[in-house]
Protein backbone atom coordinates (compact mmCIF):
# COMPACT_ATOMS: atom_id res chain seq x y z
CA UNK A 1 0.00 0.00 0.00
CA UNK A 2 1.57 3.74 -0.83
CA UNK A 3 1.93 5.64 2.56
CA UNK A 4 -0.36 8.69 2.06
CA UNK A 5 -1.47 9.10 5.51
CA UNK A 6 -1.10 7.03 8.55
CA UNK A 7 -2.62 7.48 12.01
CA UNK A 8 0.30 6.92 14.92
CA UNK A 9 -1.59 7.29 17.97
CA UNK A 10 -1.74 11.05 18.96
CA UNK A 11 -0.27 12.43 15.24
CA UNK A 12 -0.58 11.55 11.57
CA UNK A 13 2.56 11.15 9.22
CA UNK A 14 2.28 12.22 5.63
CA UNK A 15 4.83 11.57 2.79
CA UNK A 16 5.74 14.77 1.41
CA UNK A 17 4.44 15.08 -1.67
CA UNK A 18 5.65 18.18 -2.97
CA UNK A 19 9.14 16.44 -2.80
CA UNK A 20 8.72 13.21 -4.51
CA UNK A 21 9.79 11.70 -6.77
CA UNK A 22 13.35 12.73 -5.81
CA UNK A 23 12.89 12.62 -1.79
CA UNK A 24 10.59 10.01 -0.22
CA UNK A 25 10.15 12.22 2.93
CA UNK A 26 7.67 11.70 6.01
CA UNK A 27 6.38 14.49 7.88
CA UNK A 28 4.63 14.61 10.90
CA UNK A 29 1.73 16.60 11.87
CA UNK A 30 0.77 17.05 15.78
CA UNK A 31 -2.31 19.61 15.76
CA UNK A 32 -5.04 20.29 13.38
CA UNK A 33 -2.60 23.53 12.37
CA UNK A 34 -0.15 21.16 11.22
CA UNK A 35 -2.61 19.19 8.81
CA UNK A 36 -4.23 22.63 7.83
CA UNK A 37 -1.03 24.24 6.89
CA UNK A 38 -0.19 20.61 4.82
CA UNK A 39 -3.29 20.73 2.80
CA UNK A 40 -2.85 24.37 1.96
CA UNK A 41 0.90 23.66 0.59
CA UNK A 42 -0.24 20.56 -0.97
CA UNK A 43 2.14 17.74 1.27
CA UNK A 44 -0.86 16.09 0.80
CA UNK A 45 -3.06 16.54 -2.14
CA UNK A 46 -6.03 15.15 -4.18
CA UNK A 47 -9.30 15.34 -3.19
CA UNK A 48 -10.15 11.84 -1.01
CA UNK A 49 -6.98 12.41 0.79
CA UNK A 50 -7.48 16.07 1.70
CA UNK A 51 -10.46 14.75 3.14
CA UNK A 52 -8.81 12.32 5.21
CA UNK A 53 -6.32 14.31 6.22
CA UNK A 54 -8.85 16.76 7.28
CA UNK A 55 -10.72 13.96 9.70
CA UNK A 56 -7.60 13.56 11.05
CA UNK A 57 -7.21 17.16 11.61
CA UNK A 58 -10.28 17.62 13.79
CA UNK A 59 -9.59 14.62 15.69
CA UNK A 60 -6.38 16.07 16.55
CA UNK A 61 -7.44 19.42 17.32
CA UNK A 62 -10.08 17.96 19.99
CA UNK A 63 -7.35 15.44 21.35
CA UNK A 64 -5.65 18.37 22.85
CA UNK A 65 -8.80 19.78 24.73
CA UNK A 66 -8.44 19.74 28.54
CA UNK A 67 -12.00 19.97 29.46
CA UNK A 68 -15.60 19.33 28.06
CA UNK A 69 -17.03 22.67 28.32
CA UNK A 70 -14.03 23.62 25.73
CA UNK A 71 -14.69 20.99 23.21
CA UNK A 72 -17.63 22.69 21.03
CA UNK A 73 -15.52 25.86 20.48
CA UNK A 74 -12.33 23.95 19.73
CA UNK A 75 -14.76 21.81 17.30
CA UNK A 76 -15.80 25.01 15.72
CA UNK A 77 -12.31 26.19 15.43
CA UNK A 78 -10.44 23.72 13.78
CA UNK A 79 -13.52 22.75 11.58
CA UNK A 80 -13.63 26.80 10.31
CA UNK A 81 -9.75 26.56 9.67
CA UNK A 82 -9.68 23.12 8.22
CA UNK A 83 -12.44 24.27 5.83
CA UNK A 84 -10.79 27.37 4.58
CA UNK A 85 -7.61 25.45 3.37
CA UNK A 86 -9.21 24.57 -0.41
CA UNK A 87 -11.98 25.29 -2.08
CA UNK A 88 -12.91 22.88 -4.74
CA UNK A 89 -12.19 19.49 -3.62
CA UNK A 90 -15.90 18.03 -2.23
CA UNK A 91 -14.50 15.52 -0.34
CA UNK A 92 -12.62 17.74 2.39
CA UNK A 93 -16.60 19.71 3.04
CA UNK A 94 -17.95 15.74 2.64
CA UNK A 95 -15.29 14.84 5.49
CA UNK A 96 -16.13 18.02 7.85
CA UNK A 97 -19.35 17.38 7.58
CA UNK A 98 -18.52 13.62 8.69
CA UNK A 99 -16.71 14.56 11.74
CA UNK A 100 -19.31 17.15 12.58
CA UNK A 101 -22.09 14.36 12.68
CA UNK A 102 -19.78 12.16 14.78
CA UNK A 103 -19.37 15.08 17.15
CA UNK A 104 -22.50 15.39 17.61
CA UNK A 105 -23.23 11.57 18.01
CA UNK A 106 -20.54 11.83 21.27
CA UNK A 107 -20.88 15.25 22.46
CA UNK A 108 -22.69 14.39 25.79
CA UNK A 109 -20.10 11.25 26.24
CA UNK A 110 -17.58 11.67 28.95
CA UNK A 111 -14.30 13.54 26.89
CA UNK A 112 -12.26 10.67 26.42
CA UNK A 113 -15.09 8.98 24.55
CA UNK A 114 -16.05 11.78 22.80
CA UNK A 115 -11.72 11.89 21.08
CA UNK A 116 -12.27 8.22 20.81
CA UNK A 117 -15.04 8.56 18.98
CA UNK A 118 -13.35 11.47 16.26
CA UNK A 119 -10.34 9.03 16.07
CA UNK A 120 -12.49 6.13 15.12
CA UNK A 121 -14.68 8.55 12.37
CA UNK A 122 -11.43 9.52 10.93
CA UNK A 123 -9.86 5.82 10.61
CA UNK A 124 -13.75 4.62 9.51
CA UNK A 125 -13.47 7.30 6.41
CA UNK A 126 -10.03 6.36 5.61
CA UNK A 127 -10.50 2.74 5.72
CA UNK A 128 -13.90 3.09 3.74
CA UNK A 129 -11.68 5.35 1.16
CA UNK A 130 -9.53 2.14 0.58
CA UNK A 131 -12.32 0.08 0.14
CA UNK A 132 -14.52 2.31 -2.43
CA UNK A 133 -11.16 2.73 -4.52
CA UNK A 134 -10.69 -1.28 -4.90
CA UNK A 135 -14.25 -1.46 -5.58
CA UNK A 136 -14.14 1.38 -8.23
CA UNK A 137 -11.43 -0.03 -9.57
CA UNK A 138 -13.06 -3.50 -10.49
CA UNK A 139 -16.09 -1.56 -11.62
CA UNK A 140 -13.86 0.30 -13.87
CA UNK A 141 -11.79 -2.36 -15.13
CA UNK A 142 -14.34 -3.72 -17.42
CA UNK A 143 -13.90 -0.33 -19.63
CA UNK A 144 -10.36 -1.43 -20.68
CA UNK A 145 -9.53 -3.93 -23.11
CA UNK A 146 -6.15 -5.97 -23.28
CA UNK A 147 -3.77 -4.52 -25.28
CA UNK A 148 -4.84 -0.66 -25.03
CA UNK A 149 -3.29 2.21 -24.09
CA UNK A 150 -4.79 4.65 -21.29
CA UNK A 151 -4.45 8.43 -20.98
CA UNK A 152 -4.81 10.26 -17.33
CA UNK A 153 -3.92 13.22 -16.39
CA UNK A 154 -2.78 14.50 -12.84
CA UNK A 155 -2.65 12.28 -10.42
CA UNK A 156 -5.84 10.34 -8.88
CA UNK A 157 -3.76 7.35 -7.50
CA UNK A 158 -2.85 6.06 -3.94
CA UNK A 159 -1.35 9.56 -3.06
CA UNK A 160 -4.35 11.00 -3.65
CA UNK A 161 -6.71 9.00 -2.01
CA UNK A 162 -6.17 6.57 0.95
CA UNK A 163 -5.10 3.60 -0.88
CA UNK A 164 -4.99 2.49 -4.67
CA UNK A 165 -6.55 5.60 -6.39
CA UNK A 166 -9.88 6.14 -8.22
CA UNK A 167 -8.63 6.53 -11.99
CA UNK A 168 -5.01 5.09 -11.17
CA UNK A 169 -6.84 2.50 -9.14
CA UNK A 170 -9.37 1.73 -12.81
CA UNK A 171 -5.45 1.16 -14.55
CA UNK A 172 -4.70 -0.76 -11.82
CA UNK A 173 -7.15 -3.31 -11.28
CA UNK A 174 -7.47 -3.97 -15.21
CA UNK A 175 -3.40 -4.58 -14.85
CA UNK A 176 -4.11 -6.68 -11.45
CA UNK A 177 -6.47 -8.61 -14.24
CA UNK A 178 -3.75 -9.56 -16.59
CA UNK A 179 -4.35 -7.37 -19.61
CA UNK A 180 -1.66 -5.76 -21.17
CA UNK A 181 -1.96 -2.25 -21.07
CA UNK A 182 0.13 0.88 -21.08
CA UNK A 183 -0.84 4.61 -19.56
CA UNK A 184 0.04 7.75 -20.83
CA UNK A 185 0.60 10.26 -17.94
CA UNK A 186 0.18 13.66 -18.64
CA UNK A 187 2.45 15.74 -16.95
CA UNK A 188 0.19 18.09 -15.53
CA UNK A 189 1.76 21.81 -15.47
CA UNK A 190 2.20 23.47 -13.42
CA UNK A 191 2.26 21.22 -10.50
CA UNK A 192 3.86 18.27 -12.33
CA UNK A 193 1.31 15.52 -10.39
CA UNK A 194 1.58 13.75 -13.67
CA UNK A 195 5.41 13.89 -14.00
CA UNK A 196 6.25 13.58 -10.88
CA UNK A 197 3.72 11.39 -8.83
CA UNK A 198 1.65 9.46 -11.40
CA UNK A 199 5.26 8.21 -12.94
CA UNK A 200 6.24 6.82 -9.02
CA UNK A 201 3.10 4.82 -8.59
CA UNK A 202 3.06 3.18 -11.89
CA UNK A 203 7.22 3.00 -11.48
CA UNK A 204 6.25 1.42 -8.06
CA UNK A 205 3.49 -0.89 -9.46
CA UNK A 206 5.82 -2.08 -12.90
CA UNK A 207 2.98 -0.96 -14.75
CA UNK A 208 4.23 0.10 -18.47
CA UNK A 209 3.87 4.32 -19.16
CA UNK A 210 5.26 6.78 -20.45
CA UNK A 211 5.39 10.43 -19.19
CA UNK A 212 4.13 13.73 -21.85
CA UNK A 213 4.05 17.11 -21.69
CA UNK A 214 -0.12 18.31 -21.79
CA UNK A 215 0.34 19.18 -25.29
CA UNK A 216 1.04 15.97 -26.63
CA UNK A 217 -2.07 13.96 -26.00
CA UNK A 218 -3.74 15.83 -28.86
CA UNK A 219 -1.35 14.23 -31.47
CA UNK A 220 -0.69 10.99 -29.93
CA UNK A 221 -4.83 10.13 -30.07
CA UNK A 222 -4.82 11.67 -33.24
CA UNK A 223 -2.40 9.17 -34.40
CA UNK A 224 -4.34 6.17 -32.76
CA UNK A 225 -2.17 5.54 -29.82
CA UNK A 226 -4.54 6.43 -27.22
CA UNK A 227 -7.63 4.16 -26.56
CA UNK A 228 -9.68 5.66 -23.60
CA UNK A 229 -8.90 8.62 -21.00
CA UNK A 230 -9.69 7.89 -17.49
CA UNK A 231 -9.52 10.79 -14.97
CA UNK A 232 -10.40 11.42 -11.44
CA UNK A 233 -12.69 14.24 -9.98
CA UNK A 234 -12.88 17.31 -7.09
CA UNK A 235 -16.44 17.79 -7.64
CA UNK A 236 -19.05 16.79 -9.48
CA UNK A 237 -22.39 18.91 -9.93
CA UNK A 238 -26.03 17.12 -10.21
CA UNK A 239 -25.87 16.73 -14.02
CA UNK A 240 -22.71 15.24 -14.25
CA UNK A 241 -20.24 18.55 -15.02
CA UNK A 242 -17.26 18.00 -13.05
CA UNK A 243 -14.51 19.65 -11.67
CA UNK A 244 -10.97 18.24 -12.09
CA UNK A 245 -7.43 19.49 -12.49
CA UNK A 246 -6.67 22.02 -14.78
CA UNK A 247 -6.37 20.77 -18.32
CA UNK A 248 -8.88 18.17 -17.57
CA UNK A 249 -11.16 19.83 -19.94
CA UNK A 250 -8.86 20.21 -22.89
CA UNK A 251 -8.42 16.56 -22.73
CA UNK A 252 -11.91 15.50 -22.80
CA UNK A 253 -12.50 18.27 -25.68
CA UNK A 254 -9.38 16.29 -27.92
CA UNK A 255 -10.92 12.86 -26.52
CA UNK A 256 -14.30 13.50 -28.15
CA UNK A 257 -12.37 15.21 -31.40
CA UNK A 258 -10.61 12.07 -31.66
CA UNK A 259 -13.88 9.58 -31.30
CA UNK A 260 -12.27 8.00 -27.86
CA UNK A 261 -14.56 7.33 -24.38
CA UNK A 262 -13.58 9.76 -21.61
CA UNK A 263 -13.86 8.45 -18.41
CA UNK A 264 -14.27 10.08 -14.47
CA UNK A 265 -13.57 7.67 -11.72
CA UNK A 266 -14.92 9.40 -8.53
CA UNK A 267 -16.59 7.90 -4.59
CA UNK A 268 -19.72 9.59 -4.06
CA UNK A 269 -17.94 11.78 -1.21
CA UNK A 270 -16.92 13.59 -4.16
CA UNK A 271 -20.22 14.42 -5.82
CA UNK A 272 -21.84 17.87 -4.76
CA UNK A 273 -25.73 16.92 -4.95
CA UNK A 274 -26.74 20.58 -4.01
CA UNK A 275 -25.13 22.56 -7.18
CA UNK A 276 -27.37 21.48 -10.89
CA UNK A 277 -24.42 22.36 -13.06
CA UNK A 278 -20.54 22.42 -12.57
CA UNK A 279 -21.54 26.60 -12.97
CA UNK A 280 -21.63 26.83 -8.94
CA UNK A 281 -18.42 24.95 -8.51
CA UNK A 282 -15.23 27.01 -6.86
CA UNK A 283 -12.51 27.20 -8.62
CA UNK A 284 -9.31 27.58 -6.74
CA UNK A 285 -6.72 30.45 -8.22
CA UNK A 286 -3.02 29.72 -6.37
CA UNK A 287 -0.01 31.33 -6.66
CA UNK A 288 1.58 32.58 -10.04
CA UNK A 289 4.67 31.72 -8.83
CA UNK A 290 3.67 27.79 -9.86
CA UNK A 291 3.77 29.13 -13.06
CA UNK A 292 6.70 31.37 -13.32
CA UNK A 293 9.22 28.89 -11.42
CA UNK A 294 10.04 25.45 -12.31
CA UNK A 295 12.40 23.91 -9.43
CA UNK A 296 12.50 28.04 -8.01
CA UNK A 297 14.10 29.10 -11.03
CA UNK A 298 12.56 32.08 -12.68
CA UNK A 299 11.34 30.71 -16.73
CA UNK A 300 9.24 34.40 -17.19
CA UNK A 301 10.56 37.89 -17.50
CA UNK A 302 9.99 38.99 -13.42
CA UNK A 303 7.27 41.08 -14.05
CA UNK A 304 5.29 38.41 -16.15
CA UNK A 305 1.70 38.52 -15.08
CA UNK A 306 0.01 35.10 -15.23
CA UNK A 307 -3.00 32.88 -14.08
CA UNK A 308 -3.22 30.09 -12.65
CA UNK A 309 -6.62 28.42 -11.99
CA UNK A 310 -5.75 24.82 -10.36
CA UNK A 311 -8.68 23.21 -11.90
CA UNK A 312 -11.42 23.31 -14.93
CA UNK A 313 -14.66 22.28 -15.04
CA UNK A 314 -16.22 19.72 -17.82
CA UNK A 315 -19.01 19.97 -18.75
CA UNK A 316 -20.82 16.35 -18.56
CA UNK A 317 -21.96 15.99 -22.68
CA UNK A 318 -18.28 14.81 -23.32
CA UNK A 319 -17.94 12.43 -20.39
CA UNK A 320 -19.05 8.93 -21.95
CA UNK A 321 -19.45 7.38 -18.31
CA UNK A 322 -19.05 7.92 -14.80
CA UNK A 323 -17.01 4.93 -12.44
CA UNK A 324 -18.26 5.05 -8.95
CA UNK A 325 -18.43 2.80 -5.85
CA UNK A 326 -22.03 2.15 -6.84
CA UNK A 327 -21.61 1.22 -10.34
CA UNK A 328 -20.81 2.86 -13.82
CA UNK A 329 -23.47 5.40 -14.63
CA UNK A 330 -23.77 6.81 -18.04
CA UNK A 331 -25.92 10.09 -19.75
CA UNK A 332 -28.17 11.77 -19.16
CA UNK A 333 -26.76 12.00 -15.48
CA UNK A 334 -29.39 14.33 -14.17
CA UNK A 335 -31.10 10.86 -13.97
CA UNK A 336 -28.62 8.23 -13.82
CA UNK A 337 -27.12 9.86 -10.61
CA UNK A 338 -30.49 9.95 -9.21
CA UNK A 339 -30.70 6.06 -8.38
CA UNK A 340 -26.90 6.47 -6.42
CA UNK A 341 -28.41 9.06 -4.17
O1 LIG B 1 -4.52 20.12 -6.80
P1 LIG B 1 -4.61 18.65 -6.51
O2 LIG B 1 -3.34 17.92 -6.76
O3 LIG B 1 -5.19 18.38 -5.15
O4 LIG B 1 -5.66 18.12 -7.58
C1 LIG B 1 -5.91 16.75 -7.65
C2 LIG B 1 -6.84 16.36 -8.74
O5 LIG B 1 -7.30 17.19 -9.51
C3 LIG B 1 -7.24 14.92 -8.79
O6 LIG B 1 -7.44 14.50 -10.11
C4 LIG B 1 -8.54 14.74 -8.00
O7 LIG B 1 -8.42 15.30 -6.73
C5 LIG B 1 -8.94 13.32 -7.88
S1 LIG B 1 -7.87 12.41 -6.82
C6 LIG B 1 -8.48 10.84 -6.67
Amino acid sequence: MLPTIEWRGDHVVMIDQRRLPGEEIYLECRTAEDVAVAIEKMIIRGAPAIGVAAAFGVALGLSRVQNAAAAPDEFERVSARLHGTRPTARNLFWALERMRTAFERYRRLPLGELKAGLIREALDIEREDAEINRTIGRFGADLINDGDAVLTHCNAGGLATAAYGTAVGVIRSAFEQGKKIRVFADETRPFLQGARLTAWELEKLGIPYFVITDNMAGWLMKKGEIALAVVGADRIARNGDTANKIGTYSVAVLAKENAIPFYVAAPLSTFDFSLATGDAIPIEERSPLEVKEINGKLITPPGARVRNPAFDVTPASYIAAIITEKGIVRPPYEESLKALR
